[in-house]
């Protein structure tokens, strides 16, 4: 059993206390770690106690004999990201440590934090040495969401990990990646044989991809207003399900291979269309410019320029303070061929793949209504991850954790699926114009109908 020592930095904020120390604990209780260590840093003077009773808060059904072994193995250190002194006094302790719980050095550093400070501490972690992979003993980084703010400053970050770290020390995390369905697109498609000849333009018709949150800011107005919605879920979430949705058959399912056909995807989407939004009463938000530009919603149309996906659009739509919460994948399929005079036009199947809520998925058929010579009705096949009981889907960071620990990097982003999709977003703000004020609790903006009959497009609700 693995047995490690967790650095995070940026203890004290809140992504800590909410995911990574709940996956942490996880972890321990559900024995996928053995002997272990946990040092956190940060600015402020605190007490890892203290830290730790926050995060106490997002556990469900705390076991004390588990959180007394937290809590019994976690320190505190106070630290400055620009100060190469703190890395210095760090490696000290992570020494110390390591001798104390027994711990062979496998370290796993977490930059839980903003990505302007990614660069300097990468080069301070390289300068200082402690993060240094010796003999058996690896060094893994966990960079987390956002990488950087936009093309350049992504691949700022990048060339300067490139410079003192190899790429499979490297993990880049989008949390989607580590929910059962997304991490499972792949697993759907290519384990079933009755689906894998149909995903071309042959049969598939359009593919829909939902993102819609019902709620706002909550209190992220500083963040937010610099990113909005494409670049906070559209360049890192909702690219990332249109890979796996679109990638070809990778040699074997598994880290290299899969990045490796996701990489050739995001290279070849072309944006066609968008129409942005942005909720009423959002420059009041706190926080956020009086004058802010920033979309919180946004539809968008792109297409993908190879032969399996010629002429298959690919529609994007996402949102805050929405009249539902949703993220899924829809799969149209295009119609079969009028054979039954009553029920023409004929609808289309539909392949769902639910991320959020109801995780699971659904495809629906169509059947005779019973008792009617030619009516047929649409019968929906349904699989509810979630209803199985005794079957408790971990959480995205658990899981994520977990591969970092196993050194499996196939649900993170490579560099260059990083720079892809930032490419698209600067593909889409090139073409960004107007934005239009939308109704909170509505389904966007009304403009959005002209974007639907342009398209010939109806979103399934
Ligand atoms: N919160 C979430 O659920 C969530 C989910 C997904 C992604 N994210 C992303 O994760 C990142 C971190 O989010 P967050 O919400 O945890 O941010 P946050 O609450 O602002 O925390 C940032 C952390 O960085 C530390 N820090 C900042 N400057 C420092 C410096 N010079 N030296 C040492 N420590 C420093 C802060 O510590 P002190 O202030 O104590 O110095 C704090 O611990 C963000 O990019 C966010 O977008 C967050």
């Amino acid at each position: 059993m693995p047995e490690i020592t967790f650095i995070i930095l940026g203890v004290t904020g809140d992504l800590a206390k909410r995911k990574i120390i709940p996956a942490i604990y996880k972890l321990i209780e559900e024995n996928k770690i053995e002997k272990f260590a946990l040092v956190g840093a940060a600015r402020r003077e605190l007490e890892m106690k203290e830290i730790l009773k926050e995060a106490r808060e997002f556990i469900k059904d705390v076991k004390e004999n588990i959180w007394q072994r937290l809590e019994n193995n976690a320190y505190y250190q106070q630290f400055d990201f620009y100060d190469c002194q703190h890395y210095r006094k760090l490696g000290k302790i992570l020494r110390n440590l390591e001798s104390k719980h027994q711990l062979p050095g496998h370290r796993l550093f977490y930059l839980a934090t903003l990505p302007d400070h990614f660069n300097a501490i990468t080069l301070n972690l390289a300068k200082t040495g402690i993060a240094k992979e010796q003999g058996k003993k690896w060094s893994r980084l966990v960079y987390e969401k956002p990488f950087g703010h936009d093309l350049p400053s992504a691949r700022k970050i990048n060339r300067g990990i490139a410079r003192v770290f190899n790429e499979n020390q490297v993990y880049r995390i989008d949390h989607y990646l580590g929910k059962e369905l997304v991490g499972n697109i792949a697993i759907l498609r290519f384990t079933n044989r009755v689906l894998e000849p149909l995903w071309d333009s042959s049969n598939i018709q359009s593919v829909q991809i939902h993102f819609r949150e019902k709620i706002g800011l909550e209190g992220r107005g500083n963040f937010y207003d610099k990113y909005g919605a494409l670049k906070d879920v559209v360049q890192n979430h909702m690219l990332q399900m249109l890979a796996l949705t679109a990638m070809e058959a990778p040699q074997k399912l598994t880290g290299k291979f899969i990045r490796d056909e996701k990489a050739k995807v995001l290279k070849v989407i072309k944006v066609k269309d968008l129409l942005l939004g942005q909720y009423s009463g959002y420059q009041k938000e706190k926080d956020v410019d009086s004058n802010s530009s920033t979309e919180t919603f946004a539809a968008v149309k792109l297409s993908i320029n190879n032969k399996r996906w010629k002429n298959v659009p690919f529609y994007l739509i996402t949102g805050k303070n929405l009249d539902k919460k949703e993220v899924k994948i829809d799969i149209k399929f295009k119609s079969v061929h009028c054979l039954l005079s009553a029920s023409c036009p004929s609808d289309t199947n539909y392949l769902t793949i639910r991320v959020q809520p109801d995780e699971g998925f659904s495809l629906e058929l169509f059947a005779k209504v019973p008792g009617k010579a030619n009516a047929v009705m649409p019968a929906k096949m349904n699989y509810c991850h979630e209803c199985i009981r005794d079957l408790r889907s971990p959480e995205a960071y658990e899981i994520l954790l977990e591969d970092v620990i196993k050194g499996d990097q196939s649900l993170f982003v490579r560099s260059d699926e990083i720079e892809y999709q930032w490419k698209v977003i600067k593909q889409i703000l090139r073409k960004k114009n107007q934005i239009y004020e939308y109704n909170i609790g509505s389904a966007g903006p009304q403009e959005l109908s002209l974007f639907e009959k342009k398209h010939h497009l109806r979103w399934r609700l």
